[in-house]
């Protein structure tokens, strides 16, 4: 599938307001590609995917789950925000041809993390935190941050989600929680670390 190819078929599955977030979220994830030296085609297409199933009814996403078992796991136990991107990566391959490892798994994770996240997975969780029309305390933060350390700012972007869910007495995903944790090991293994 073509960026061009996926922008089209986002834009008919999604509202004018999430179209936009999504174009802001491809844009910040070029970036962070650059940045970083991930594949730009890869950052551009799974940010343009990550919320393709987001406007789909509960009872969709439940029935994608149940014709594709093994790709959903324990998808329909895990907290409904998180549906979306496991659904977005079955329809990818399912209907779409959207086949590359690398892309689904970034699509299947980007609102949870997970515990040893891939570069893009990382590029794209943060894009989505980030991308320019989000304006919740802290952003402009972990904006410059993400350009200075992807994993730090990885690591205080999931201690804030985690902290906003437990603010609203929302559910929290222990996938959230593996990946804050396995950051938290990373960071601290990486300042703790002998010089090479
Ligand atoms: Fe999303
Ligand atoms: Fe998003």
């Amino acid at each position: 599938m073509t960026q061009e190819q996926a922008r089209e078929l986002v834009k008919s599955r999604l509202s004018h307001k999430r179209y936009k977030h999504t174009l802001n979220v491809k844009d910040m994830a070029v970036a962070l590609a650059q940045r970083y030296g991930a594949d730009e085609e890869k950052a551009a297409l799974a940010a343009l995917l990550h919320d393709a199933a987001k406007e789909m009814t509960r009872q969709e996403m439940l029935q994608i789950f149940s014709d594709n078992a093994i790709m959903a796991k324990n998808a329909a136990q895990r907290p409904f925000p998180v549906w979306h991107g496991v659904a977005a990566a079955i329809l990818c391959v399912t209907r779409w041809g959207v086949t590359d490892p690398q892309i689904l798994s970034a699509i299947e994770c980007h609102t949870t993390g997970r515990a040893g996240m891939t570069l893009l997975d990382k590029i794209l969780y943060m894009a989505d935190a980030t991308s320019a029309e989000r304006s919740y305390p802290g952003v402009e933060a972990l904006r410059r941050e993400q350009m200075q350390n992807l994993d730090l700012a990885l690591l205080h972007s999931l201690e804030q989600s985690i902290g906003f869910v437990q603010e609203k007495g929302g559910e929290l995903d222990p996938e959230t929680l593996a990946a804050c944790r396995d950051m938290r090991r990373r960071v601290a293994g990486l300042a703790g670390g002998s010089p090479t």
